[in-house]
Formats: C-alpha cells, structure tokens, sequence
C-alpha cells in the first residue's frame, strides 16, 4: 500500500498542519510513503506546457492512500498547494463529463486532509461563511469521486492553551479514523 504524503505550511518545525499530517502518516504507514513538501519543492503556476507532465498526476493516482498537510491562510489554501492541485484535476484522467453532467474517475483511495486554521470557523461561528478552505478541498476531491476525511485543528493563533488543546483534539481525530 503507498501513501503519499504531501505538506504545504510555511511555518517549517512550527508549523501545526505538518505536524498533523506527520502524526496521520505514522498512524496509517503503509509499506511505502512518498513525500512530497510543496515549499520545499514548489510546482509552478500552472501553463499549458505544464499539461504535458503528467508526473505529479500519476504520483496521486498511484496511492492508495493521500495524506495533506493544508493550512488556512487568507480563508483558503496556500497557492502551492492550489498548483498541486491544478495538476490533479485533469479531463479525462480523474473526472469526465458524459450525459449526466460530471463524473469522478478517481475514487478507491483515501484521502485524510489535516487542517489547521488560526480563527474558529465551525458551522455556527461567526466566520463560518470565511471558511474556504475545507469546503473546498471537500469540494474539489468530491468532484474527482473521493469523499476527503479532514482532521482539523482550529484556533490555533487563539492562544497557546486553545493551540494545544485543537492539536489534542486532532490527535483524537486521528485514532478514531485508524480505528
Ligand atoms: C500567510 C498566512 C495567512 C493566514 N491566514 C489566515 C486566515 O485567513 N484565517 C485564519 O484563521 N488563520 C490564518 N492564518 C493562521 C494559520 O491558519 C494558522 O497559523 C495555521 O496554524 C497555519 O497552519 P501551519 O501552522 O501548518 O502553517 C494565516 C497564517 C499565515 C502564515
């Protein structure tokens, strides 16, 4: 089983998403694991050239199980974590439209998306409609037939108590999925 884990915090050692993801990776190891830090090693904006390597698309449709580090920042992703995913979406390879409208192509694997958020925007919080970051990976990854499963760490720039407390809770998360 091959497990691809992919990063994309700014923050380096401190950074709460990383460590999320870590813990999620070493929880479900799998024979293999392929790792991928979008900051250390960015992809370009997306070109039209950029359509002819087809190597980060079949790094994902090779795993069977995909583990992403995604931070909020500016209430949605960070853009290399956008480029990753331009590269992903592909016609004809993970989604199709026929008659019926659009089609996933690329279900059968698992994707755990952790989440770390510096505000609180669970349904019912006043920020809930600045949240674009879970809906819209939930969104996108809907769209190519996977139904993400996301442990989230919110509230973490709260304070050092709320911090701990959300990486506490993730960590929970992430035995409850593994069970
Ligand atoms: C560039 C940047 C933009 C951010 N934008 C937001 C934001 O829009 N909303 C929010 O709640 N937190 C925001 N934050 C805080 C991060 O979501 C929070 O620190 C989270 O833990 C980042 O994950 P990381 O520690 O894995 O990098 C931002 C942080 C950075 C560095």
């Amino acid at each position: 089983m091959t497990t691809l884990h992919i990063d994309s915090s700014i923050n380096g050692d401190t950074s709460a998403s990383r460590a999320i993801s870590r813990s999620i990776v070493d929880r479900f190891r799998g024979d293999r694991i392929i790792y991928r830090d979008l900051v250390a090693e960015p992809l370009p904006h997306l070109t039209l050239e950029a359509f002819a390597d087809g190597s980060v698309l079949d790094e994902f449709l090779a795993a069977d199980t995909v583990v992403i580090g995604a931070p909020m920042y500016n209430f949605t992703l960070p853009s290399q974590l956008k480029a990753w995913l331009d590269r992903i979406l592909i016609a004809g390879e993970t989604f199709a439209y026929g008659p019926e409208g659009p089609k996933g192509l690329a279900s059968g694997k698992r994707v755990i998306v952790a989440l770390s958020r510096g505000g609180l925007y669970s349904q019912g919080s006043p920020a809930a409609a600045l949240e674009h970051t879970e809906t819209y990976l939930q969104a996108v990854f809907g769209f190519i037939g996977i139904v993400p499963e996301f442990v989230v760490a919110e509230g973490v720039a709260v304070g050092p108590d709320q911090r701990a407390q959300a990486i506490d809770a993730a960590t929970g998360v992430i035995e409850r999925l593994a069970a």
